[in-house]
């Protein structure tokens, strides 16, 4: 049931504080992470040399970021790519790879295909699932369930926060097996994730002004969502979100790129969803906002609240806690989800069955 709210997806939206609690307390029991028998040995560990991420939508985006987490914490190159694309490239993977498989059904098409592609060449599988049983799990060597509960509405929303959870934990463990990072640092990240909890409810506390912000921009014809590093990779996500129920062409860039061909397409009005959460490239961010400004687009900042001055450049600004800046998209995803809702609610949309789309996409 819809337990009042008006629709599947505001419901799931308003789990993640629970949701995310629910996901620690399986990864980190009294405090402590263990993954038991749901991640590898060290011995294993010591036996893989490349780390490859594969999902398909929503997971991917999931699935980008915890490959950063892991790459910062291991001091390693990983690798990632879309399932589609993975089942029929993969010269280069081969027993010494660990295909790690981010899926919220377990049953996704694409992804099933890419893991056994992978598998028959001897790599091994960790799953990130949220259906236990499903066919990702069972094919899978080893599987790390997100403990979202059943997610109904199509655009995915406590999955991807459950999935960034999951995979933070596995950077941890990971990194702690091959003596990556001090206790110390461990302690640190675990002490911090326990706060995300109640920074999204603070997020969640405050929904009044995603109705008006969804009539700025819903007569738009396209979005653009601007961010830099893990902030690129939180506005991939808004993005998909907004046109996927909404059906506005929302496309999502790299700060930085923008100059190089896409800010010809710039003109009066056109809403710009600019995610600004990473303290060494806030100044960076705030010259992409006064660039998009200066050819009249409308810019709303989705900003870490200490960057007070994003607001004095910005149209508007929502501000989102502090955290460490690996967890950033576990919080600056949450206006960018009540910002599809609402635009999708206001154009008159079904918010949780969308056009031409299934909840779980079975075929390749
Ligand atoms: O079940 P999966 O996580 O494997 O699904 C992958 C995508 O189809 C899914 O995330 C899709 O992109 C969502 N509808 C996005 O909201």
């Amino acid at each position: 049931s819809k337990d009042g709210y008006d629709h599947f997806m505001l419901k799931e939206i308003y789990e993640q504080p629970d949701v995310i609690k629910k996901s620690l307390d399986n990864k980190f029991p009294h405090g402590k992470l263990n993954l038991m028998d749901q991640s590898f040995s060290k011995e294993e560990l010591l036996s893989i040399e490349t780390i490859y991420f594969t999902a398909c939508g929503t997971a991917y985006h999931a699935a980008e970021v915890g490959m950063r987490a892991m790459e910062k914490l291991l001091h390693k190159k990983c690798q990632s790519e879309i399932a589609s694309e993975l089942k029929y490239y993969q010269p280069f993977i081969d027993e010494k790879t660990l295909l790690i498989v981010v899926s919220q059904s377990g049953e996704t098409g694409d992804t099933l295909a890419a893991m056994r592609e992978a598998k028959e060449k001897g790599a091994k599988i960790l799953a990130v699932t949220n259906v236990v049983g499903s066919s990702i799990a069972r094919e899978a060597d080893k599987v790390i369930y997100c403990n979202a509960g059943p997610e109904i509405s199509v655009a995915s929303t406590k999955a991807y926060t459950t999935q960034l959870i999951s995979l933070y934990a596995l950077a941890i463990d990971f990194a702690q097996k091959l003596n990556c990072i001090s206790d110390q640092d461990v302690e640190k990240y675990i002490k911090e994730l326990y706060t995300l909890p109640s920074k999204v409810q603070e997020l969640l506390d405050h929904r009044e002004k995603y109705k008006d912000l969804a009539e700025k921009i819903k007569g738009a014809k396209s979005i653009f969502y601007l961010g830099r590093g893990i902030d690129y990779l939180s506005a991939k996500e808004g993005a998909l979100k907004l046109k996927e129920i909404s059906y506005i062409n929302a496309v999502a860039f790299q700060s930085g790129e923008l100059k190089h061909g896409s800010i010809a397409l710039l003109e009066d009005g056109l809403p710009v969803v600019c995610i600004i959460s990473q303290e060494n490239l806030v100044d960076k961010s705030i010259s992409n906002v006064k660039e998009v400004k200066a050819r009249g687009a409308y810019a709303l900042a989705i900003a870490q609240k200490n960057f007070k001055n994003v607001q004095e450049v910005s149209d508007d600004t929502i501000f989102i806690p502090e955290t460490l800046d690996i967890f950033t998209p576990v919080l600056s995803v949450l206006p960018q989800q009540l910002l599809a809702y609402e635009t999708s609610l206001a154009l008159g949309n079904d918010v949780d069955k969308p056009r031409n789309l299934a909840k779980s996409v079975t075929v390749e």
